[in-house]
């Protein structure tokens, strides 16, 4: 099953408890793009070089634990699950995620994820288009723009009108990229989240699963 969003759509909360209800695996692409972003950030390199990214993403070795209850993000065998959410990754995330080469290793470890599981929940950007355009089942998530940084400022207690900006700035980013944009396929189904909670969200989507598996 394909879950794609923007940011603060509900993507992650809704697709763990969705996998976790359905005993199913559970991948969040994003921690992936964060984790390489991590570890370009550790080497140094400017993010305006796509060589030297590339390279740092090559020789990064990702473990991704794809437990619903205990999802795990190891960096050269370190756990990063924390370091990943920093502003400096946040905001130096979709530079790292535009460079094609970066997208092609990323999607190729994340198909083989895919390979290994009996049944697996999978969220991002380009799951549906690009990475599992065989899923099952697609979803899009949406949310306003306002909900979504009020969502987003929650968890990390920061200003809202910074979140929405810095929402606002990824949203553009990872949606005018040349490569694999942010888009939902026609064969998606769109669930506009504004104005539900996550438990409503989760039942709506057991019952497509339900329906439509
Ligand atoms: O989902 P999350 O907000 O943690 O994703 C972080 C960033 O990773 C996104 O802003 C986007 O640039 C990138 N990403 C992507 N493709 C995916 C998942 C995430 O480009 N499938």
């Amino acid at each position: 099953m394909a879950v794609d969003g923007p940011a603060g759509s509900g993507k992650s909360t809704v697709s763990r408890l969705l996998a976790s209800a359905l005993a199913a695996a559970y991948l969040d692409t994003g921690a992936m793009y964060r984790a390489v972003t991590l570890a370009v950030l550790r080497a140094g390199v400017d993010l305006a070089d796509p060589e030297g990214v590339t390279k740092v993403a090559h020789e990064a070795s990702l473990t991704c634990g794809t437990d619903p209850l205990a999802p795990s993000i190891q960096l050269d065998g370190d756990d990063v699950a924390q370091a990943i959410r920093t502003a400096e990754v946040t905001s130096a995330v979709s530079a790292v995620s535009a460079v094609p080469a970066v997208r092609q290793l990323l999607v190729a470890r994340q198909r083989q994820i895919i390979e290994e599981a009996r049944a697996i929940v999978v969220e991002g950007r380009d799951i549906g288009a690009v990475v599992a355009p065989e899923a099952q089942l697609k979803v899009f998530l949406t949310a306003s723009a306002e909900e979504r940084a009020r969502r987003r400022s929650g968890e990390n207690s920061v200003a809202a009108d910074l979140t929405a900006a810095d929402l606002a700035r990824r949203d553009r980013l990872d949606s005018t990229r040349a490569v694999d944009p942010l888009r939902r396929t026609d064969d998606a189904v769109e669930l506009d989240t504004t104005a539900m909670d996550i438990d409503t969200v989760v039942a709506t989507l057991r019952e497509l699963v339900t329906t439509r598996l």
